[in-house]
């Protein structure tokens, strides 16, 4: 979620030599666009009365309004609604959309209080309580952070030396199972190692980034979504998938986990052997990438280029680039941002925006392709990465000293 550290930038858009739509692109408009979308969106779920435990989560076929689930453990997308209207707010400075953020937000307190479902509560609380405390600096949203922390601190194996992703699925899957999703959730044990909570909680999150350094990708720099370990030896057993196209394909939204979750790590701890896998993840996917730079779900899906796209995944990657081209050398840093400015205008051209069509701002995410779920849809973290991207393009286009103070 943070930025750290920046260098003087200017978007040369007519050195962005692709199909990709980059002349339309202006980040204000599409920050603006953004903030037109949130008020539709509050319009409609405030239209019987608010419920502000039921969180928007996708948008399918002829539907115009989002489809909501109701806040809890296992629904692991609650956190990004929140997390969206806090950077909503951020940009627009539109009141309105800040106390809604405030009371969707607070609809997740109880999540705090529970034992861990499974690692997805730092996607729960830190998107959204994350934001709320580095927007508001309010104490008791901090306190909220650092217990989920030590609750999703109670799924890590120090035998095997990562975080168990999924209890519930140990015996389906043959073991202690690691998903490349979980990267992202070290960020709120990082944060909260740092912000008043244990100090093991950085040794935590560091572990888990080095065991899956070390066995979860492949000599090419593309991962595997899955890696399964034996949870009394800590022996690695397999790696494989659940919501790619195979076993050795590609997902497209876990090599974008990759590339976000290796760029915080190495902000984080500052160890160079992150860096260089963040850049060697980042090399193996934007060498895969289709002309308007936006991934078909998965890399090796044999129906390409007839299989669906995944926004979301480009959403992340784009978040993702405009952090690691800081960290990196100026051959490296043009290449990085040309291509997070080449996704972030594809993203914001008819071909993906909802527009008028939809409340969501993006169109043609794919959820979990493997199990006929959410297809060619629009989805709520594909917006909550978006927008986030927006942000972080605006701080650099505007070259503000200091990103974020997460
Ligand atoms: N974390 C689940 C997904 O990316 O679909």
């Amino acid at each position: 979620m943070r930025l750290t550290a920046i260098l003087p930038f200017s978007i040369l858009l007519a050195s962005c030599a692709s199909t990709a739509s980059t002349e339309s692109f202006n980040v204000d408009q599409a920050l603006e666009y953004c903030n037109t979308q949130v008020h539709r969106s509050l319009a409609a779920l405030g239209a019987d009365s608010t419920d502000y435990t039921m969180m928007p989560r996708n948008i399918q076929g002829t539907d115009s309004a989002w489809a909501c689930r109701k806040a809890s453990p296992d629904e692991w997308c609650s956190g990004f609604w929140p997390g969206i209207l806090w950077y909503d707010f951020e940009s627009s400075r539109d009141e309105i959309v800040r106390e809604e953020a405030e009371r969707y937000t607070e609809a997740l307190e109880y999540l705090s209080q529970r034992p861990a479902f499974d690692h997805d509560l730092g996607f729960l609380m830190f998107c959204s309580y994350g934001n709320a405390y580095r927007l508001t600096g309010c104490p008791k949203f901090r306190d909220i952070i650092l217990a989920s922390a030590d609750t999703l601190a109670t799924l890590f194996n120090p035998k095997v030396g990562t975080i168990l992703s999924w209890p519930r699925n140990v015996e389906m899957l043959g073991g202690h199972n690691t998903i490349m999703d979980n990267m992202i959730n070290l960020e709120m044990l990082f944060w909260a190692s740092k912000n008043g909570g244990d100090k093991r909680l950085y040794d935590i999150a560091l572990k888990h980034a080095e065991t899956t350094m070390e066995y979860h990708f492949r000599p090419d720099g593309t991962c595997y979504h899955v890696a399964v370990y034996d949870p009394e030896s800590g022996k690695f057993i397999k790696g494989m998938t659940h919501q790619g196209y195979s076993d050795s394909s590609t997902w497209a939204r876990g090599q974008a986990w990759a590339v976000y979750g290796y760029t915080m790590v190495f902000r984080e701890t500052q160890d160079r052997r992150f860096l260089d896998l963040a850049c060697k993840v980042t090399d193996a996917y934007l060498k895969r990438l289709p002309e308007d730079y936006v991934p078909y779900w998965d890399f090796d899906d044999p129906a390409i280029p007839d299989a669906p796209r995944d926004a979301s995944a480009a959403g992340v990657v784009a978040s993702a680039l405009l952090e690691l081209q800081a960290y990196v050398t100026p051959e490296k840093r043009d290449e990085y941002r040309d291509a997070a400015v080449k996704m972030l205008a594809s993203l914001s051209s008819d071909e993906y925006r909802s527009g008028d069509k939809r409340h969501s701002f993006l169109d043609h995410s794919t959820g979990h392709k493997p199990a006929g779920s959410e297809i060619d849809a629009a989805i709520v973290y594909a917006d909550y990465y978006y927008i986030e991207a927006l942000l972080r393009l605006k701080k650099l286009e505007t070259n503000s000293a200091v990103l974020a103070n997460l």
